[in-house]
C-alpha cells in the first residue's frame, strides 16, 4: 500500500525523502512523488513507475536547498498509475500539497460539491479532494490544523496524510484515521512516516499516532493535537530496538531470501524469555489478565490466515479449545455467535491490515475480548486489542511473507501449549517434551537450509515451464499446502492451488495432465498411505509428482525431496521452509521482481 514520509530538519529534504521512499518500496507501489518548499515555491515532482524514474526527475531540477517536504509511493486504487494520479496533490491555488494513503469513500459526493463551487480536478484520484477541501478551508483561516480539522469532518473513509504549505516553510503536518502513521523524533529533525524503516537510519525514538490526531513538525519541535478539539496532547515516546541492519539485505540478493534464512533465529527470538525448558513452563505475562478461552475465533488475512489454520489442531488437541478460523474480510460482514468466554485472536504481521483491524473493532463493539498476535510494535491491532503477543521476528520487508509466518507458528504453538497446561490438558512432561522439540528446531533448520536451497533451485529449474500446479496435503499439512501455493503465485505468477489430497477426485483432478505438476507434502504419519493413494491417482493420469517427504520411506513420485525426520508439529516448519524456497527459486529463475511482486502490497490498509 502507499507509503508516506514527511521530513523537517537540517538535511536536504529531497535526499532524505528519496531514501525513505526506497525503504518503503516493500509496501508495493506503482508511482512516486514528492513536494518540497524551496525559495517560497512549491516544487512538485512526480513519476509513474519505480523510484528511479522520480530520481531522474529530481536530478534535472536541483531541489536540494529545501530542508522540509513530503514524499509518497502510490499503490493505485482510484485512477490508473500515471504521473497525474501520482501524489502529492496540490490544492487549487497550488499553495499546499498533500500525500494520502487510504480511501476517501465519499469522494464522488465531495467532488460534485467542489465542482459546483468552481473547482476542477487534475487527477482521477479520490485523494485530490483532500487538498481542495483543506485549501478551501484555508481561505477562511490560515491555521493549518484548524483547516485540516474542518475539512476532515466532511470526509468518510480511511486516511493517513502529510501536507506541506507555502505558508509554513520548514514544517510538515500530518494526520491519520485507520491508516498507519508514525512520528520519528531526531536531533534537529523530525519525521512522519507510514512505517519505521523509512526513518530508521536517523532515529529510533518514535511516537505512535492514534486515529484523529494531527501532528505538526518542524526541525526542532513537534506538537500532537486532537483533530477535533485541537487541544495539545501528551504522547508517550517509544524506543525501537530494531537497528538499520535488520531492515537491510545484509549481502543477500533479496529480502525474501534473507528472511527465509533468518527463520532459525526467528524461532529462537520468539521463544526468548517465554520458555523455561527445565520445568516445561511457558512464560506469557501478556495473557495473565485473560481467562482461559472457552472457544477461539481466529481472524486474519493471507499468510497470517494460514498460520491460524495451521494452529487450529494445536488449540483443539493440546488445549481442548475449539477454534474457528475466519478470513477477516468475511468475518467483519458475517456476524458470529460469539459467547461469553470466547476470545477473538487477530493475527497480523503488520498489525495494520484493514480487514483484520475492522474484524477486531467489530468484535470489540460486541463486547468481545480480543488478543492480537502481531509483529510490528505499536501497530493499530497491537494497540487496540485487549492484549498482544508480539512475534518478535524483526522487520519483514519482502512483500511475500515468510519469517512472519514462521514466528506466528512459533507463537501460536506457545499459546496452545500455555492454555493446554493452564487448562490441565497437558502435563509437565508433555510440555517439557514439546518445548524441548521446539528448542531443537532452530539448529536442525539451520543445518538444513543450504541443502534445501540447492534442491529448491534444481526443482525450480526442472519445473519452470509449469503454468499451473497443485499443492496437495492432508490434515494439519493442508494449511502449509495453501501457503506453498500462495507463495508460488505471489512471486512467480504461476497459477497454483492448495488442496486437501482427498478432495482432488471431486473435481480438481480433471485438470491433471502431463503439463500439470503436483507438489505433495507427505509426512510420516497415519495419513501417509491415504495421501500416497491420492498421488497414485495423479500419476495414473500422467501428472508429474514432486514429493516432499522424510527420508527412507516408500513413495512413488517423479521427484523426491527428502527433508529430515522431525516430530510433529515441529516438522511443519521444515515443510514450510522448503515450500518458501521453492517459490523463491522459481521466481528468481523466471526473472521476477521477488521482493516487490506486481499488484501486491505488503500491508493492505484499505478494504
Ligand atoms: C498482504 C501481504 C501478505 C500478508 C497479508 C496479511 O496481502 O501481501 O503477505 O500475508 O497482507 O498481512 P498481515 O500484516 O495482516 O499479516
Amino acid at each position: 500500500m502507499c507509503g508516506i514520509i514527511g521530513y523537517a530538519g537540517h538535511r536536504p529534504a529531497a535526499t532524505v525523502i528519496l531514501e525513505g521512499l526506497k525503504r518503503l518500496e516493500y509496501r508495493g507501489y506503482d508511482s512516486a512523488g514528492m513536494a518540497l518548499i524551496q525559495n517560497k515555491e512549491l516544487n512538485l515532482l512526480r513519476a509513474k513507475g519505480k523510484i528511479r524514474e522520480l530520481e531522474d526527475k529530481i536530478a534535472q531540477c536541483d531541489p536540494y536547498h529545501a530542508t522540509s517536504g513530503i514524499g509518497h509511493t502510490r499503490w493505485a486504487t482510484h485512477g490508473l498509475p500515471s504521473e497525474e494520479n501520482a501524489h502529492p496533490h496540490p490544492d487549487y491555488e497550488q499553495k499546499l500539497a498533500l500525500v494520502h494513503n487510504g480511501i476517501i469513500e465519499n469522494h464522488s459526493l465531495l467532488k460534485r460539491d467542489l465542482r459546483e463551487q468552481g473547482y476542477s480536478f487534475r487527477s482521477d484520484t479520490d485523494s485530490e479532494v483532500l487538498s481542495h477541501l483543506i485549501g478551501l478551508e484555508l481561505e477562511h483561516c490560515w491555521d493549518i490544523p484548524r483547516a485540516m480539522s474542518a475539512a476532515l469532518q466532511k470526509v468518510e473513509g480511511s486516511y493517513a496524510l502529510a501536507l506541506v504549505s507555502l505558508n509554513g516553510e520548514g514544517q510538515v503536518w500530518a494526520t491519520r484515521h485507520s491508516s498507519p502513521l508514525i512520528l520519528g523524533l531526531g536531533q534537529g529533525e523530525n519525521f512522519v512516516a507510514s512505517d519505521i524503516p523509512a526513518f530508521l537510519p536517523y532515529t529510533r525514538e518514535v511516537i505512535f499516532l492514534e486515529d484523529n490526531e494531527i501532528v505538526q513538525v518542524s526541525s526542532s519541535k513537534y506538537r500532537v493535537l486532537d483533530a477535533w478539539s485541537l487541544k495539545d496532547l501528551d504522547k508517550e515516546k517509544v524506543h525501537i530496538s530494531w537497528d538499520v541492519q535488520s531492515a537491510q539485505k545484509s549481502g543477500y540478493r533479496h529480502f525474501m531470501l534473507k528472511e527465509i534464512m533468518e527463520q532459525p533465529r526467528v524461532i529462537q527470538d520468539c521463544m526468548s524469555g517465554r520458555v523455561d525448558l527445565a520445568s516445561g513452563q511457558t512464560v506469557l505475562p501478556e495473557l495473565d489478565h485473560l481467562p482461559l478461552p472457552r472457544r477461539l475465533h481466529v481472524v486474519a488475512c493471507g499468510t497470517s490466515y494460514h498460520a491460524g489454520l495451521w494452529a487450529r489442531n494445536l488449540f483443539q488437541e493440546w488445549a481442548g479449545i475449539p477454534a474457528e478460523i475466519e478470513i477477516a474480510s468475511e468475518f467483519r460482514y458475517n456476524p458470529r455467535i460469539i459467547q461469553d468466554g470466547d476470545l477473538v485472536l487477530a493475527i497480523s504481521q503488520s498489525g495494520e491490515t484493514a480487514d483484520t483491524l475492522a474484524g477486531l473493532r467489530q468484535a470489540k463493539q460486541q463486547g468481545q475480548q480480543v488478543l492480537g498476535l502481531c509483529n510490528v510494535l505499536g501497530s493499530s491491532i497491537a494497540r487496540e486489542a485487549d492484549g498482544v503477543v508480539y512475534t518478535q521476528a524483526g522487520p519483514e520487508i519482502s512483500v511475500a511473507s515468510t519469517k512472519a509466518m514462521c514466528s506466528q507458528m512459533t507463537a501460536l504453538l506457545l499459546l496452545a501449549l500455555h492454555w493446554g497446561r493452564k487448562g490441565g490438558k497437558l502435563g509437565d512432561s508433555d510440555c517439557r517434551d514439546l518445548l524441548q522439540g521446539l528448542n531443537e528446531l532452530p539448529e536442525l533448520l539451520d543445518a538444513e537450509l543450504p541443502g534445501m536451497r540447492e534442491k529448491a533451485q534444481k526443482l525450480a529449474r526442472k519445473y519452470s515451464w509449469s503454468r499451473s500446479c497443485f499443492f496437495l496435503a492432508r490434515g494439519t499439512y493442508f494449511p502449509l499446502a495453501l501457503e506453498g501455493a500462495l507463495k508460488l503465485k505471489e512471486i512467480s505468477y504461476i497459477h497454483a492451488e492448495g488442496y486437501t489430497a482427498g478432495e482432488m477426485k471431486h473435481g480438481p483432478i480433471a485438470l491433471v495432465d502431463p503439463e500439470f505438476p503436483t507438489f505433495a507434502l507427505a509426512p510420516d504419519n497415519g495419513l501417509r498411505n491415504k495421501l500416497l493413494a491420492n498421488l497414485q491417482e495423479v500419476r495414473t493420469r500422467g501428472g508429474p509428482v514432486i514429493c516432499l517427504t522424510p527420508p527412507g520411506l516408500e513413495q512413488d513420485a517423479n521427484d523426491v525431496w527428502e527433508i529430515p525426520s522431525c516430530p510433529e508439529p515441529m516438522n511443519g516448519f521444515l515443510f514450510l521452509t522448503a515450500l518458501q524456497l521453492f517459490a523463491y527459486e522459481m521466481a528468481v529463475y523466471l526473472g521476477k521482481d521477488v521482493d516487490q511482486p506486481r499488484n501486491l502490497a505488503k500491508s493492505v490498509t484499505v478494504e
